[in-house]
């Protein structure tokens, strides 16, 4: 094993310093990491107290679920930390009490370690209850400035599914920024060009202040929050004076709020019905690096397939109101990726928080894949063939999403 696979060994099995590690990617020209016998996009380590000792704990993540094992510390750690690091992950990335690692492997198989000294204190929860293990805290300023902590710094029960909303939210956020840095898709900050995060449809701004919490501490960043409602933007101004942030909140539709500069990321959480449309048109506009937008309702689709014949042999799939509002959620969100793919993004489709804590769980993600002359190639045939599978589906079904409509109008249209 080299030096730098060695250093990042011993770094994730360094137990008493981990704060967690990440590995994520496929590496160029190798076949998609395999843990437990299944595919994985990326894995997550950390360490935890279980009531059988203290533990490695290890969460795989394919393109829908995630899947956790957990391995005694000692010979049985090291082995499962063997078999990861064997596996054709594009990058690790390791935080400990000290250091943050980053570890990339090159086009001809070389790994390449760069590490640097933390100059941010950080504690390691080991709690296995993840309820404890929270990127925010329950008394963190924000959480009572917003409203969803008490003055005690504790969540009021009435807010507890905001609390844990948003709290997924950010943490897929974490995720996805760090996975998209470590490939290049998107850029590292500095403190004179900061990190530019918009919040579109951000009503009380919980997710634009908790993300802004969470993120400024790693990386410089600038957040802005739109909402049609001067009321919010009145509110929101008032909490970011409190609590001391630089922030901006724009008044004015999704569609044409103007910015000062192109976001780098662009979050819509529950926008009503096509304002999530109108979020995405905006960030291709923008050609936005990242793309984070969770779904609310989706009228638009279903009452188009109340009135428009389904293909055969699916009309039983539209004939039931509730079968067909729920299928219209699908096709939009569908049709939705479809386009993100056709517009050059790789885009996933998860759940960001229990299906128990709210129906309206869905999250598009969708990151702007820039490389070299053959990823543009594959990425060109990728893009052919979502717009073909897009405009089968249009035909088929004989609808017209609110996005291509506005894709249409502003010549993103093939
Ligand atoms: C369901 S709330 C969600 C608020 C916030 N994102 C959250 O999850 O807590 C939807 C928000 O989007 C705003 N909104 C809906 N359509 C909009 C549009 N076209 N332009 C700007 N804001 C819009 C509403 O005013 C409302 O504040």
């Amino acid at each position: 094993m080299s030096d730098e696979w060695s250093a990042l060994r011993a770094a994730v099995l360094d137990a008493d310093r981990l704060v967690r590690a990440l590995a994520s990617g496929r590496r160029k020209g190798q076949p998609v990491p395999v843990v437990a016998g299944r595919e994985v996009k990326r894995i997550e380590l950390r360490v935890v107290d279980l009531k059988a000792g203290r533990h490695l704990q290890v969460v795989s993540y394919d393109d829908t679920q995630a899947h956790t094992s957990n391995h005694a510390l000692g010979d049985e750690a090291a082995a499962a930390v063997d078999a990861l690091v064997a596996q054709p992950f594009a990058s690790w990335h390791v935080d400990t009490t000290e250091s943050t690692h980053q570890l990339r492997v090159t086009k001809k198989g070389a790994p390449l370690l760069h590490t640097k000294a933390r100059s941010d204190a950080v504690t390691v929860s080991h709690d296995h209850d993840r309820a404890k293990d929270r990127l925010l805290a329950e008394d963190d300023p924000v959480l009572v400035a917003l409203g969803i902590s008490d003055a005690h710094g504790r969540v009021k029960p009435t807010r507890q599914a905001k609390y844990r909303q948003v709290e997924e939210f950010v943490r897929l956020l974490d995720a996805s920024l760090t996975e998209a840095m470590e490939q290049g898709q998107v850029r590292t900050p500095t403190e004179d060009d900061p990190l530019r995060v918009v919040d579109l449809g951000c009503g009380n701004a919980y997710l634009t202040f908790a993300a802004h919490a969470h993120l400024s501490r790693r990386l410089p960043v600038r957040m802005t929050g739109v909402d049609v409602k001067q009321q919010s933007a009145d509110h929101n101004s008032q909490v970011a004076a409190t609590l001391g942030i630089d922030a901006d909140f724009v008044v004015g539709s999704i569609g044409d709020a103007a910015l000062d500069r192109a976001p780098d990321v662009v979050l819509a959480l529950h926008a009503c019905d096509t304002a999530t449309d109108d979020a995405l048109a905006r960030a291709l506009d923008w050609h936005a690096s990242l793309v984070l937008a969770a779904p609310c309702c989706h009228h638009d689709i279903a009452a188009q397939l109340r009135t428009t014949e389904a293909p055969e042999p699916y009309a039983m799939l539209t004939r039931y109101g509730i079968l067909r509002e729920r299928f219209a959620d699908t096709l939009t969100d569908a049709l939705r990726a479809a386009l993100l793919r056709r517009e050059g993004y790789r885009v996933d489709v998860v759940e960001f928080v229990e299906s128990a804590h709210t129906p309206r769980n869905t999250l598009l993600r969708a990151v702007r894949l820039r490389g070299d002359a053959g990823s543009h190639r594959r990425a060109s045939e990728a893009e052919e063939s979502a717009a073909q599978e897009y405009d089968d589906l249009l035909a088929a079904w004989g609808v017209r999403p609110r996005l291509g409509e506005l894709l249409e109008e502003s010549g993103l249209s093939r």
